[in-house]
């Protein structure tokens, strides 16, 4: 997806960065055009290094493109002004094109979106009000500023939605919910570490920060699809949007995921459940000194296979999705488990030696009955896209 992010001339211009950020984390190519003014607060090479692509600025400063207006009006889905101060939302509501910006603004033909960020009193000015009117007539979309305590030091409306509240809006303008593969679908992703209780403040766990379950919990619900996360204990927010049920242990695990389960599309085990649990969880504290035998030498057992479970109890058309996270023969250890877990595909990864665990970049490959796909190192973001992607095309050839 490609989205013009144009910058205006507003403190809350650096907050624009983020917003670029937001997009590109769900996969959007973003390009940007700045107003002079804009220049003034953020220094384009900062945009120019962040989106990947030189900034534009001027009409005429463009060797090779005399028409630089038109092409980044025509290469994009959606292109979002943000901020959009007082005098660029008059310019648009009087067609005025007297920069590379607003420019591309009357050429631009795929949505429009403004977020306005000004004082107080401009943004209630009735020129400003009129010419906001203006724009939502014309099918414009306004995303309305925030109250609070705006740069100037007043209190009121004028302050910039959040970046990802902005991004959210203008990637569901650019293809809308209704299109996407997984609307009315229903995605279940385990998540996180479990914790198994030697005692009261004592347990066996793992390093699982959950990262991978909330990168995919995000592109499920890009997707269009209603989320469920059952997770162990962890430090991150799950996505807006999703509905997180927080556990502890895996036997919770298995007992909460059953029951998302019953209504569930899609099932993709990321959490890392610990194989074994201690056999008995002592009610108190156990005591070096006097407790000695029990602190020492843990007997443990084997906790419930989730994913392996859910498998084995899936109705008809469901598909499920397991991690294979190996130190050594990979896809052979992958393929095993596919056929153990009764899973429709491994995601195998390499994990040891910095690999994986904890970190931002993944090297992947999905191993289905129909083969290996090996795919190249990506942020976890992308490969959670990929995943999404791949099970909602499973579905569709189920059903
Ligand atoms: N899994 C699960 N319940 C378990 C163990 C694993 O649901 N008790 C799921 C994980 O969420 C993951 C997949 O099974 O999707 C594989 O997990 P992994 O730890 O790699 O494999 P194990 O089955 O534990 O096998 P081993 O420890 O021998 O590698």
């Amino acid at each position: 997806m490609r989205i013009l992010l144009g910058v205006t001339g507003c403190i809350a211009a650096y907050k624009a960065c983020e917003i670029l950020r937001e997009l590109q984390r769900a996969d959007a190519d973003v390009r940007v055009v700045m107003t002079e003014a804009a220049t003034r607060f953020v220094g384009a090479p900062t945009f120019a290094a962040l989106s990947g692509h030189p900034v534009g600025l001027s009409l005429f400063d463009n060797a090779t493109d005399p028409i630089p207006h038109i092409r980044l009006a025509e290469e994009c889905d959606a292109f979002l002004i943000a901020p959009c101060t007082a005098n660029v939302v008059a310019k648009l509501a009087g067609g005025i094109a007297d920069d590379l910006l607003t420019s591309t603004a009357l050429a631009c033909t795929a949505p429009l979106m403004v977020a306005p960020a000004m004082n107080v009193h401009m943004y209630e000015n009735a020129a400003t009000q009129s010419n906001l009117a203006t724009l939502r007539a014309r099918g414009v979309q306004v995303l309305d500023p925030q109250s609070g305590r705006l740069a100037c030091g007043e209190v009121g409306a004028g302050k910039l939605p959040e970046p990802s509240a902005i991004a959210r809006a203008v990637l569901e303008l650019a293809e809308p919910l209704a299109a996407r593969a997984l609307v009315g679908r229903h995605v279940l992703i385990t998540s996180g570490p479990t914790v198994e209780p030697i005692d009261p403040v004592r347990f066996i766990s793992n390093r699982s920060s959950g990262k991978m379950g909330a990168a995919l919990a995000q592109a499920a619900l890009d997707a269009g699809a209603r989320v469920t996360v059952v997770s162990g204990p962890v430090s991150l927010l799950y996505p807006d949007g999703a509905t997180v049920v927080s556990v502890e242990t895996a036997r919770e695990m298995l007992e909460q995921a059953r029951r998302a389960a019953s209504d569930a599309d899609i099932i993709v085990g990321a959490a890392a459940v610990a194989d074994h649990r201690p056999a008995v969880s002592a009610p108190q504290k156990l005591k070096k000194g006097t407790d000695d035998a029990e602190l020492t030498a843990i007997p443990l057992v084997a906790n419930p296979d989730v994913l392996r479970t859910l498998a084995t109890d899936r109705r008809p058309g469901q598909i499920v999705v397991g991690f294979a996270a190996e130190t050594d023969q990979v896809l052979a250890h992958a393929e095993m488990k596919l056929r153990y877990k009764h899973a429709d595909m491994i995601v195998a990864n390499e994990v040891g030696n910095g690999k994986a665990f904890g970190t931002d970049d993944d090297k992947a490959a999905f191993v289905t009955s129909a083969g290996i796909e090996e795919l190249p190192l990506m942020p976890k973001a992308q490969l959670a896209q990929r995943i999404i992607t791949k099970a909602s095309d499973l579905l569709s050839e189920t059903s």
